[in-house]
């Protein structure tokens, strides 16, 4: 499906839920977060209708994200039911890797192609700091589970501050290369205020290329991730709700003050 500035929409990304088994500095705040109440999070049920009417529209390229996906009850179950679509082409995840030695053989039986691995430092004590708290080497091991399963390739998304040529990233950049990963940096964003720049390594940021619409956990069709605009599905219904998305993508991302990256899921 085009939109009204000749992009090829083809890429919905979904995230499953706004809950994380991190608290990464830049994504939530340590405590006091409003988190959904398990009823406004749509059912599996719910996002396979969204998935089966995206599909109409020319959707043919899912990720799934959080919040963590993997700490969904049953994603494995979603993984499954969303590869019997005809029509997705990829079926991808981005995940912070914490409980992927526990999934990783689960997720690729069930038809997930691949999966994106957060990871800002290989450095154990920085690690512990960025995610307040998170063991690094359970992201190893999810890791290294990931390409025994075969969901490749691999992607790395490292948050850098200023630079790619930061310490942390040149040393991400080095252990990506040692072990057959693709690294991408992503610079620090800001939604309030819209600060956003190109992926490097990657596709996102780039307004003029961007192929994609996001589902919220609760159910919300967003056009853009810097945008406040959003379509509810239960309100609208799928369809509706896609039309909408794709007759209002903005020309360029400006500022969104309705979401926070651990909902929308980056
Ligand atoms: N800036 C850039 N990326 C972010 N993410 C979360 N918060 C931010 C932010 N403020 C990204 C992380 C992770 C993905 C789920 O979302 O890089 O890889
Ligand atoms: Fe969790 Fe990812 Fe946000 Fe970190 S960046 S708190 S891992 S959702």
């Amino acid at each position: 499906m085009l939109d009204k500035f000749n992009r090829r929409i083809n890429y919905l990304r979904i995230s499953v839920t706004d809950r994380c088994n991190l608290r990464c500095t830049y994504c939530m705040p340590e405590e006091g977060i409003t988190l959904l109440p398990h009823k406004e999070i749509l059912s599996f049920d719910e996002i396979y209708e969204v998935v089966k009417v995206a599909v109409n529209y020319g959707i043919d390229k899912i990720r799934l994200t959080g919040g963590e996906p993997l700490i969904r009850r049953g994603i494995v179950d979603l993984v499954r039911m969303l590869k019997s679509i005809d029509g997705i082409k990829d079926l991808a995840m981005t995940t912070n890797g914490v409980m992927l030695e526990q999934y990783a053989n689960d997720l690729k039986s069930a038809g997930l192609d691949r999966v994106n691995i957060s990871l800002d430092t290989i450095n154990s004590e920085k690690f512990r700091k960025i995610t307040r708290n998170g063991d690094i080497n359970q992201v190893f091991k999810g890791i290294e589970a990931a390409k025994m399963a075969g969901l490749k390739p691999i992607k790395v998304n490292c948050v850098v501050m200023k630079s790619s040529n930061e310490d942390d990233a040149v040393e991400v950049a080095e252990f990506c290369k040692k072990n057959n990963l693709q690294v991408r940096f992503i610079h620090m964003m800001n939604l309030e205020t819209g600060e956003f720049s190109i992926v490097e390594g990657g596709e996102g940021g780039d307004c003029e290329r961007c192929n994609r619409l996001r589902l919220t956990s609760n159910g919300m069709i967003k056009p853009c991730l810097f945008d406040n605009n959003e379509y509810n599905i239960r309100e609208m219904g799928a369809e509706n709700a896609i039309k909408m998305a794709l007759a209002e993508k903005p020309i360029c991302g400006s500022f969104n003050k309705s979401n926070k990256f651990y909902n929308i899921g980056g």
